[in-house]
């Protein structure tokens, strides 16, 4: 008896998932891989480690949000692992850093993306034609995620080690940290909306590593030409 044949459409999207494991930028059946599977770890591991230093920093920095203490074992346990896991979240940014340096080269034009443009794009009121991979906003965040995870270190290490600094230190490196993660954690909020409810079919890049040709004509246009001229 004959094995019935897999439908045409599963086989292609089963040869997108594989062709994502070590390739991007490519068009695979009629999706098209926006990110390999090791950026999309380094992406996860940034995420994880993000998550696990706020929730054990926050118990440390008010009793208001003592309740999340127990989620880790403990105001002490968050005392030791929360410098340990901003370590993690500084190295793991390092790789994304490295990873997509190449690809987040600002042109000229992009840097008018630093004003009132990155408002105009979030209230969808700006033209997207010229965008390649990435849009200019998503450049700067880029750029302030890499900034930012390197203060709250500098800052964390200073409050980690306190006999080794004078006092004025300590107090400029606290309140460093304490404004650094409150606006990093604003764009987090931003960057997860844009991510996931704001453009729908955005989400699957960073788990499956695939977009459509629609998502990518219409965020990206300049970059599904390269992708689909390319003839790959
Ligand atoms: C649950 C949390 C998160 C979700 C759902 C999420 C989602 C995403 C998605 C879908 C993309 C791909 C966008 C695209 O291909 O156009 C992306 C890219 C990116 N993510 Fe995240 N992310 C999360 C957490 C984080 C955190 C904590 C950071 C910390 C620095 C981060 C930094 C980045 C950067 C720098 C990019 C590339 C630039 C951009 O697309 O904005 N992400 N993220």
């Amino acid at each position: 008896m004959s094995a019935t044949p897999t439908p045409l459409r599963d086989r292609a999207m089963d040869a997108a998932v594989i062709a994502g494991r070590d390739r991007e930028n490519i068009l695979v059946g009629n999706e098209i891989i926006r990110h390999r599977l090791s950026s999309r770890l380094i992406h996860w591991s940034v995420a994880v480690t993000f998550f696990v230093s706020l929730f054990t920093g926050l118990p440390i920095w008010t009793p208001v949000f003592a309740w999340m203490a127990p989620l880790f074992g403990g105001l002490q346990v968050c005392r030791w692992l929360h410098p340990w896991a901003g370590v993690a979240f500084m190295l793991a940014v390092g790789a994304m850093f490295f990873a997509w340096l190449d690809e987040m080269i600002m042109t000229s034009e992009e840097k008018s993306w630093i004003g009132p443009k990155l408002f105009e794009y979030l209230r969808y009121q700006s033209d997207d034609s010229e965008v390649g991979k990435y849009n200019g906003g998503q450049k700067i965040f880029f750029y302030t995620s890499a900034l930012g995870a390197l203060g709250l270190l500098v800052t964390g290490i200073v409050m980690w080690f306190p006999l080794s600094f004078s006092e004025i230190v300590r107090e400029l490196a606290i309140i460093l940290h304490d404004v650094t993660f409150v606006l990093f954690t604003i764009s987090i909020v931003f960057h997860i909306y844009l991510g996931t409810a704001a453009e729908p079919g955005t989400f699957g890049s960073m788990t499956r590593g695939t977009v459509t040709r629609a998502w990518a004509k219409l965020h990206h246009p300049k970059w599904y030409k390269d992708v689909t001229a390319s003839g790959k």
